[in-house]
């Protein structure tokens, strides 16, 4: 049996046509049902539901073989136990730092307010940059309006939020998409099975590249 670990929102609608070309379709709509586990198309092929930032610890674990997470949550994800063999080009935007369209004006260390805190430590850390890190949960947008931080380091991809609040994009961290994860001993003991599998994904999105 291989357990394939999926979020709901965009990756998920982005991955079923992916899936499909892989022969795999889920027997219930997941955006209506309120199951968890999913039968699908292929008898040796169930889906999990979960949050997106739960995905590297289910592959981690071994309690998913494969898993589809943004670049975003795997860089702050702190697991070893995975292997990530393809991009799938979905649900791309960008990691950026952004703030106010009129400038800082801090004194002092600046206040970054993010859900991405490894990420911006790191990020700050290598421009040799003291900086406090607010963690918070979403909405990053809202923090530089409310004077809790200075800026933030959130994603962005048409920029029509940081927009609708005043802000605009500072710096240019890191370019995001979905990617294919593996657990690593998924990869070795079922073989047979995840290679083909990872084989047909990566034709259905170069196809899906030739098609754009
Ligand atoms: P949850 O709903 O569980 O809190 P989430 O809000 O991060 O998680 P989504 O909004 O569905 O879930 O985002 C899932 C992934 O899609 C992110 O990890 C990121 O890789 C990508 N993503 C997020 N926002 C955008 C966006 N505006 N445009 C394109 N891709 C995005
Ligand atoms: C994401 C991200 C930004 C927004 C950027 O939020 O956190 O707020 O998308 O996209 P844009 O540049 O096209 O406006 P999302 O829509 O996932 O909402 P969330 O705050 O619930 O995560």
């Amino acid at each position: 049996m291989l357990t394939i670990a999926l979020s709901k929102g965009r990756i998920l609608k982005e991955t079923l046509p992916l899936l499909a070309h892989a022969g795999i379709s889920l027997k219930d709509d997941p955006e209506s049902s309120r199951k968890l586990i999913f039968d699908t198309t292929r008898d040796d092929v169930k889906v999990v539901i979960i949050r997106a930032a739960d995905v590297p610890a289910y592959v981690n674990h071994g309690a998913a073989d494969i898993g589809v997470a943004g670049k975003d949550v795997l860089m702050e994800s702190d697991v070893s136990g995975l292997y990530e063999p393809l991009d799938l080009r979905i649900a791309c935007c960008k990691l950026m730092v952004a703030g106010p369209v009129d400038g800082i004006r801090a004194n002092g260390r600046l206040r970054i307010a993010t859900k991405y805190i490894t990420s911006a430590r790191r990020y700050f850390a290598a421009k040799g940059e003291q900086v406090d890190i607010i963690k918070l949960y979403g909405s990053m947008e809202l923090a530089p309006l409310v004077n809790l931080a200075d800026c933030i380091v959130d994603l962005v991809d048409t920029g029509n939020t940081l927009k609708a609040n005043g802000l605009m994009a500072y710096e240019h961290m890191a370019d995001i998409s979905s990617r294919l994860v593996v657990n690593k001993a998924s990869m070795k003991m079922k073989h047979d099975v995840v290679k083909p599998f990872i084989e047909l994904v990566s034709e259905a999105v170069k196809q899906r590249g030739h098609a754009s």
